[in-house]
């Protein structure tokens, strides 16, 4: 039985996270010093998802006012197709409740057609494009929002993705 507990992120998750960032992004991925200064920026907040004491995903985000701007979201390859993003982005949705914060924004690959459903399914719509905004390759972004996450139709979104997350949980733990 395999099981994911979700904590904070700190420096001993780092070894972890350099790995799957490099598996996840190849030569363009985050250093170790924007982790720890991200560790230290006060408006941040980092999660990481665990597995027999090691760090297998993380999500962070930016906590603006009452906007929630998403930095990054990375699962290891081998655990991937789990549903663990799904799992730490209903973990960061629970602390923008906690912390009345309404919106969520983040900016993604026009090409990762996989974060880009993964998001739809959380109700982010795409509402335009930073052209060329990735330096490595000039790649474009899709500015994705979500609607006001307090609004009725949003937590009945977010009651279901929850629903369905531990469905799946228990049947895999059967
Ligand atoms: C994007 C990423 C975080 C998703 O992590 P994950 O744990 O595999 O995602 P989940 O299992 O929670 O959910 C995957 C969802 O994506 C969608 N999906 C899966 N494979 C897909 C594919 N080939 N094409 C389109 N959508 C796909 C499905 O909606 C799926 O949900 P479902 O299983 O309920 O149907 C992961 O693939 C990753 O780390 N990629 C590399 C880094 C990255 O691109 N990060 C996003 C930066 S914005």
């Amino acid at each position: 039985m395999q099981q994911f507990k979700i904590e904070k992120m700190d420096q001993k998750h780092i070894d972890d996270i350099l790995q799957i960032e490099e598996l996840c992004y190849g030569a363009h991925h985050w250093s170790k010093d924007s982790f720890l200064t991200e560790l230290n920026n006060k408006i941040s907040s980092y999660k990481c998802i665990i597995n027999e004491n090691k760090c297998i995903g993380y999500i962070g985000f930016w906590k603006i006012i009452d906007e929630a701007h998403i930095t990054n979201l990375s699962v290891h390859p081998d655990f991937q197709n789990k549903k663990l993003a799904q799992k730490l982005l209903l973990s960061m949705i629970d602390e923008c409740y906690k912390e009345k914060i309404k919106y969520i924004t983040l900016e993604v690959r026009i090409s990762n057609k996989k974060a880009i459903s993964l998001y739809e399914k959380f109700g982010f719509k795409s509402l335009g494009i930073r052209k060329n905004y990735y330096q490595d390759n000039n790649e474009s972004a899709l500015i994705m929002w979500s609607e006001n996450i307090f609004n009725k139709n949003y937590k009945k979104l977010y009651d279901r993705i929850k629903e369905n997350i531990i469905n799946y949980e228990e049947n895999n733990n059967k």
